[in-house]
C-alpha cells in the first residue's frame, strides 16, 4: 500500500490532557533543567524539538532524503497467522525492518546525525543495548560525515558479533560496556554483562569532555520519540487505504520510542475525539518497569550524570537479567510514555522469554519474517488480544509494530529451539535495593 513518506512529525506534547508534563531536573541543583543543561552533550536544534511544544515540525528536507533509502515501510495484514492462530481477530503489522540497520532506529539516527553536523559537530557517542540503535547511529554518522563511537552493552558484545562488524563497516569505534576507558566502566567492572545505563553513562562521560563531540540517545527522550511518528503517521495513511480500523495498536517498550512512534499519531486523533482505539505495551517479564517499577524522578543512566526525568523506573543502577532482548533492557522508561501509562491511556503487559520466542517462531513459520526479540514481545500481546476478542465473540482489529528483524539474533532462536532459554526471575530484592538509592528529588502525582 503505497503511501507518502510524511512532511511533519507529531508532537504529542501539544495534545496531553492536563498539566504539562513534569520537567526533568538537572542532576547538580535539583531544579528544572534548562537548555544550559543540556547544551554539552546536545546540539541546539534537537534541544529546541525536546522542548518544543508546537503540534507539529517540519522535517528537513535532507532527512526526508535519507528516509527514501527505506521509507515508506510496508503495512501488510497478516492473513497466514491469523490462520495460524485460528482467530476471527484480523491483524495487520508495520514493518520497520526494512532499515538498513533493520529496526526503526534510524528514523531517529538520521534526524540527529544530520542536526549535529548542522551545528558543526565531529562525532557523536553512543551505547547500544540490542546493537540495532548503535548500528542506525553508525550507519547515520557515515550518512553525514561524523565520527562514531559505541558503547555496546557487554551481554548483546558477546551474543552478536555480527552488529559490531556492521557498525564498524560503516565506520563506527566498539567498545564492549563496561569498559576500562571511562571512570562509569570502571567503577561497573563488577557487572560484566554491563546494562544500559551502565553503557549510557559511558557515552555521556565521553561525550561530556570534548566540545567537538555530542551524545545521541536512541530512545527514552522527547526528540527520539517525535522522529519515530513517521511510523504512526505512515500507518494511518495505509490503514485507511486498508479499509480497516485498528481497535487495538501494540508495541514493546524499551525505552518508548518505537511504540510512541506508532502510537502517537492515534493518541493525537483519540485525544482529539475523532477516533476509539486502545494501546498496549509489552515488555518482559525480566525488566518490567511500566508493570512493576515506582513512578519517581530517576536518572536516565547508572552514574547519575544525566538530567533526572519523571518516569517508571526499577532504579538507576538495578541490573536486569541479560535477556535476549537487549533493547528492553533499560530501567526507565520514556517520560511521556509512563505519564500515558500513569493515566490509564496505554496499558501495559510483561511477557517472559520463552513465551515470546515461542510467539516469534508461530510468526516465522506463517509470515516469514524473522522478528527480533524486542518486537516479539508485541507478538505474544497480540496473540493474547485475538483469544481474547475471540473468547468474548468481538470483531477485533489489532495493529502492531514489527519494529526489528532478528537476523543477527539468532543464536537466541537457537537456545529457544534447543530448549535451553531461560526465563530469568525479575529479581524484587534487587529491584528494592535499587529503589532505596533512588535520588531526593519532588513526589509525582
Ligand atoms: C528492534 C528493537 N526494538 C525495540 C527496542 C526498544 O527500544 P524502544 O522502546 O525505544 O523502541 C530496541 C532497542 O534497542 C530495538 O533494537
Amino acid at each position: 500500500m503505497s503511501v507518502e513518506i510524511p512532511t511533519h512529525w507529531i508532537n504529542i506534547a501539544a495534545d496531553l490532557p492536563g498539566d504539562p508534563p513534569p520537567p526533568p531536573l538537572s542532576p547538580q541543583t535539583g531544579q528544572p533543567a534548562g537548555p544550559d543543561d543540556l547544551t554539552p552533550i546536545f546540539p541546539i536544534g534537537l534541544i529546541q524539538q525536546e522542548v518544543s511544544f508546537d503540534p507539529e515540525i517540519a522535517i528537513p528536507d535532507a532527512v526526508r532524503e535519507a528516509y527514501a533509502l527505506w521509507r515508506p515501510t510496508p503495512l501488510r495484514r497478516a492473513r497466514r497467522f491469523e490462520q495460524a492462530l485460528g482467530t476471527k481477530a484480523r491483524i495487520y503489522y508495520k514493518y520497520e525492518g526494512v532499515s538498513p540497520a533493520g529496526s526503526h532506529k534510524p528514523n531517529t539516527a538520521v534526524a540527529q546525525a544530520y542536526e549535529n553536523a548542522q551545528a558543526g559537530i565531529r562525532k557523536l557517542v553512543t551505547e547500544t543495548g540490542a546493537g540495532q540503535w548503535g548500528s542506525s547511529l553508525a550507519f547515520a554518522c557515515s550518512l553525514f560525515g561524523l565520527e562514531c563511537e559505541v558503547f555496546m552493552v557487554g551481554s548483546s558484545y558477546d551474543q552478536k558479533p555480527y552488529r559490531r562488524s556492521m557498525m564498524q563497516t560503516w565506520g563506527a569505534t566498539v567498545h564492549r560496556s563496561p569498559s576500562d576507558l571511562t571512570e562509569s566502566g570502571r567503577a561497573n567492572a563488577q557487572h560484566p554483562t554491563g546494562s544500559l545505563g551502565i553503557a549510557i553513562s559511558e557515552a555521556v562521560e565521553v561525550a561530556a569532555q570534548a566540545p567537538d563531540t555530542n551524545y545521541a540517545l536512541g530512545s527514552v527522550l522527547n526528540h527520539v520519540l517525535l522522529h519515530q511518528t513517521v511510523i504512526g503517521t505512515e500507518a494511518i495513511a495505509q490503514m485507511e487505504l486498508s479499509g480497516d480500523q485498528p481497535d487495538v495498536v501494540v508495541g514493546c517498550v524499551g525505552g518508548g520510542s518505537n511504540f510512541g512512534g506508532m502510537t502517537f499519531p492515534f493518541l493525537r486523533e483519540k485525544l482529539r475525539g475523532d477516533r476509539d482505539v486502545r494501546f498496549l505495551a509489552a515488555e518482559p517479564a525480566a525488566c518490567p518497569t511500566l508493570t512493576r517499577g515506582v513512578y519517581h524522578y530517576d536518572y536516565g543512566d547508572t552514574a547519575g550524570l544525566t538530567p533526572l526525568m519523571p518516569m517508571y523506573t526499577l532504579g538507576h543502577d538495578f541490573v536486569p537479567a541479560p535477556v535476549h532482548a537487549g533493547g528492553l533492557r533499560y530501567h526507565g522508561d520514556s517520560p511521556i510514555v509512563s505519564a500515558l501509562v500513569r493515566a490509564g491511556l496505554v496499558e501495559a503487559r510483561a511477557y517472559r522469554q520463552n513465551e515470546t520466542f515461542d510467539a516469534a517462531v508461530r510468526f516465522a513459520r506463517s509470515e516469514g519474517i524473522i522478528p527480533a526479540p524486542e518486537p516479539a514481545h508485541a507478538i505474544r500481546a497480540v496473540i493474547e488480544e485475538a483469544t481474547a476478542a475471540d473468547e468474548a465473540r468481538e470483531e477485533r482489529v489489532i495493529l502492531f509494530n514489527l519494529c526489528g528483524h532478528g537476523h543477527f539474533d539468532l543464536a537466541a532462536y537457537d537456545a529457544y529451539l534447543a530448549g535451553t532459554l531461560e526465563d530469568p526471575e525479575f529479581s524484587e530484592s534487587d529491584m528494592e535495593a535499587a529503589l532505596a538509592r533512588l535520588p531526593e528529588a519532588p513526589a509525582l502525582a
